[in-house]
């Protein structure tokens, strides 16, 4: 039977305080890691199935098998708490209501890995995270749940809050790993610096998102096993044109249409017409698509560049228009595009020229194929996923919208604005 944890304590207005945490079971799964082996702790979290929350899902365990074992090798862990997503904001939820279980999390996975430094990431707008997080890692050290010695075992760690330097592009992991050592946030060549290998100051370097460590704290407490019983909870970021717009801990695998229940569904009067399953860098799917489970397997429907991602479902009813959703959709790339690569550095800019015009009326016929033209130019050949984003919300309003697009070329107006305000 699954029970709801992720977001069991966050509504409770001390839990980021260290007593209050403790008296709730708090640090119970660090006792238990510091126990085991190092290897063992890592098993654990393998067996637990856990994928990362950051947005790629890949394996928690098996990435941090990837590191060297050898203690006399210095390893770093770093959390990414950048949050850039547009849609995404379950990891500022947990960083504000819960920084105890993030910071059991990180000393857990440091354990498991053989650091003994940890960097925290954090998004430089998230002021209020900031304070609290810095508050609970003073108390934390203050009680020996961080720093030398922690608990008596031996193990030391400590961890460093610094703040993200405002791009996007700083979330992706190996320009997180350039911005924190102090230069512009720009992805690096791959391979050989895959953060395992040659991470943050060219040492293996693991590297994990915020919601990520909290589920390995919850795994390390409970078990594996009943880890595995609750069928996977995944925080979804529901936000747009729903009733309750939030952070909403459902099972992988729930169905678009169940999301959109648990937010209250659409606003009075309005009808879905379409959302992003996955942020703003996954594909547009319309109603078909309600009953579709959102899980890894997203990936594999017929809908190029659809994917669970960071599980941020942006909700858009009948009163949008699409054509207006994707040039703002790529507006946000071409501002966001740190310029290094060609394809996306100019292909943001062209793509947002096109939409210009249509959307003032100059459209013309064949820039329909222009766009299908240069967001091609673009799938397979950008230097980083940034770019990579931009072609699924074009290649699916041009196959499920095309009509909206036609509508604005052919008659320079919005049908669909017109029959929201009649
Ligand atoms: C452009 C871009 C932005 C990203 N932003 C974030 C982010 O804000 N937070 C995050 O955890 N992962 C982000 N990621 C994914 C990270 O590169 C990385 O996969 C993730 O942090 C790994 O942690 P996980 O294995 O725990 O998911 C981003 C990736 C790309 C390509
Ligand atoms: S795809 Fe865009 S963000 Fe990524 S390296 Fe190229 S220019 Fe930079």
């Amino acid at each position: 039977m699954s029970e709801s944890f992720l977001l069991r304590y966050v509504h409770e207005p001390d839990q980021g305080e260290l007593d209050a945490y403790l008296s709730r079971g708090g640090y119970e799964g660090l006792r238990r890691a510091l126990a085991m082996a190092p290897e063992q702790v890592t098993d654990e979290v393998e067996k637990s199935g856990l994928r990362g929350r950051g947005g790629a899902g890949f394996g928690t365990g098996r990435k941090w098998k990837f590191l060297p074992r050898d203690p006399a090798v210095t390893k770093y862990l770093v959390v990414n708490a950048d949050e850039g997503e547009p849609g995404t904001f379950k990891d500022r939820t947990l960083l504000e209501c819960d920084p105890h279980r993030l910071i059991e999390g990180i000393v857990i996975a440091g354990y498991a890995i053989g650091a003994h430094q940890a960097f925290i990431y954090l998004r430089r707008e998230f002021h209020r995270a900031r304070g609290l997080l810095e508050r609970a890692i003073a108390q934390a050290y203050a009680k020996g749940y961080l720093g030398a010695d922690i608990q008596g075992s031996g193990y030391r760690l400590d961890v460093v809050v610094a703040t993200g330097a405002g791009a996007y592009i700083a979330g992706e992991e190996t320009a997180l790993l350039e911005s924190l050592e102090g230069r512009r946030a720009m992805p690096r060549l791959k391979p050989p610096f895959y953060p395992a290998v040659k991470g943050l100051y060219m040492q293996p370097t693991a590297l994990n998102n915020v919601e990520t460590l909290c589920h390995v704290a919850w795994i390390l407490a409970r078990g594996q096993e009943w880890y595995r019983q609750q069928g996977a909870p995944i925080l979804f970021s529901v936000s747009g044109h729903v009733q309750r717009p939030g952070v909403y801990e459902l099972p992988l695998g729930t169905t678009i249409r169940k999301v959109l229940e648990a937010a209250g569904g659409m606003r009075p009067g309005r009808a879905f017409k379409a959302c992003f399953p996955g942020g703003s860098s996954a594909a547009i799917l319309p109603e078909a698509y309600l009953d579709t489970p959102m899980d890894y397997d997203l990936t594999k429907l017929d809908v190029y560049g659809s994917m669970l991602g960071s599980a941020a479902l942006i909700v858009m009813d009948d009163s949008t228009c699409m054509v207006e959703v994707v040039a703002r959709t790529v507006e946000f790339y071409r501002d966001e595009s740190c310029g290094k690569c060609t394809p996306c550095r100019e292909g943001t800019v062209w793509i947002t020229q096109v939409f210009d015009r249509i959307l003032h009326g100059q459209g013309r016929t064949e820039d329909l194929d222009l766009l299908n033209g240069i967001a091609k130019g673009m799938t397979g050949t950008c230097f980083c996923p940034l770019g990579e984003s931009v072609p699924p919300a074009i290649y699916s309003t041009l196959r499920f919208f095309r009509h909206e697009y036609e509508h604005h070329i052919r008659t320079a107006s919005c049908d669909v604005r017109a029959a929201a305000h009649a």
